[in-house]
């Protein structure tokens, strides 16, 4: 007798990422009726598996959520009048070891104590997992992983993160197991009662910076390009933006992916690279590419046309590997006591991460 197949999540999840099948197909397959498959398949997208879905019957699991730059339109809650400020933070790649949450907790304080409300993440928020970062994570599977993001991702009042997802790290997640990551990471912080994160998309989005009625359209493309590092800092932007047909240059590009701090202004595009929080990897170590650990911030002001015609990039950097709040290096006065009196930060133990988070700005 021909053994049984069981339905479970992982079993459907295996049929249907090889090829797209009938309801009905599912059904004989797994001997189970239409409706068991089909209350598997809602409890799947509600743990944000990417199951694709036309007008025919038929069910299929995407292993690819990259459907091109994402746009997002104009919102002038991200505006004072005509100027916006924001920072940036990305490349944490929490649950390595190397991952500095201590660094990326301190930019948040910083941006929280500067009154910034909005902050954004070019990708690799969480490390992943491949044969070669094996030895280096300390919290392994896809869930796993998010929910460790979704508890200590830097929380504090009156900040928004928006977020890309990168193609790499956690994208090896939406590749291995057709999970939408970036919405997966979402839900679990909500669950845990903070709605602070945005997701923007896959890879790129763009966020309209003009007012729908000004003549002058610009635009802000974050974004977790590909490829390996470049000999010179600047080079992958001025071929990433040489590469932009005319008309389509956004105004300025956020940068994750390299661990690379960088201002430039090829072809007159604002590119900025935005760092990261994670010291040098085994991976880097073994490819000689230099982490810059650290994050900015960005302020720029829109003439009355629409255009943005003042760009002032800050970076906030971190040179060595334990760095100690308290001695006045970041913070000065209350602030400094504040962080001394609560001794929030310790050094970071490899393989124990012993970060506490607090809310400066908000107790
Ligand atoms: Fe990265």
């Amino acid at each position: 007798m021909a053994k049984r197949k069981v339905l479970t999540e992982e079993t459907l999840k295996r049929f249907i990422k090889r090829d797209s099948h009938s309801m009905l197909e599912i059904a004989e397959h797994f001997d189970v009726t239409p409706k068991e498959v089909n209350k598997m398949l809602l409890s799947m997208k509600n743990s944000n598996y990417n199951i694709l879905e036309d007008n025919s019957t038929m069910v299929a699991l995407g292993t690819d959520i990259n459907t091109g730059v994402v746009t997002h339109p104009f919102d002038p809650r991200m505006w004072q009048g005509d100027i916006l400020k924001f920072g940036f933070s990305s490349d944490n790649h929490m649950c390595n070891n190397n991952s500095r949450e201590d660094v990326n907790n301190l930019l948040y304080d910083i941006f929280a104590s500067e009154g910034i409300g909005l902050v954004y993440n070019g990708g690799n928020w969480i490390d992943g997992e491949h044969h070669f970062n094996k030895n280096e994570i300390f919290i392994r599977g896809c869930t796993n992983q998010l929910k460790y993001c979704a508890e200590h991702y830097p929380y504090r009042k009156g900040i928004i993160t928006k977020f890309v997802a990168g193609d790499d790290h956690e994208g090896w997640y939406v590749q291995r197991e057709g999970i939408n990551v970036g919405e997966y990471l979402v839900k679990h912080r909500r669950d845990l009662g903070m709605n602070d994160l945005e997701y923007l998309g896959y890879g790129e989005a763009d966020i309209l910076l003009s007012e729908p009625d000004q003549k002058h359209e610009s635009w802000l493309r974050v974004l977790h390009p590909g490829g390996g590092s470049a000999y010179a800092l600047s080079y992958t932007m001025q071929k990433l933006v040489e590469s932009y047909q005319g008309g389509e240059k956004p105004t300025i590009i956020l940068a994750g992916h390299y661990h690379k701090l960088d201002y430039s202004f090829p072809r007159e595009v604002h590119a900025i690279q935005m760092g990261t929080t994670c010291d040098q990897t085994l991976f880097m170590r073994k490819k000689k590419i230099q982490a810059m650990v650290g994050g900015g911030i960005v302020e720029a002001r829109r003439a009355a046309d629409g255009s943005i015609n003042r760009v002032k990039v800050e970076f906030i950097t971190f040179y060595d590997k334990s760095f100690y709040i308290g001695k006045d290096k970041y913070f000065k006065g209350y602030m400094a006591e504040k962080y001394k009196k609560k001794e929030v930060y310790t050094e970071k133990t490899p393989g124990k991460p012993d970060i506490k988070t607090f809310d400066p700005v908000g107790q």
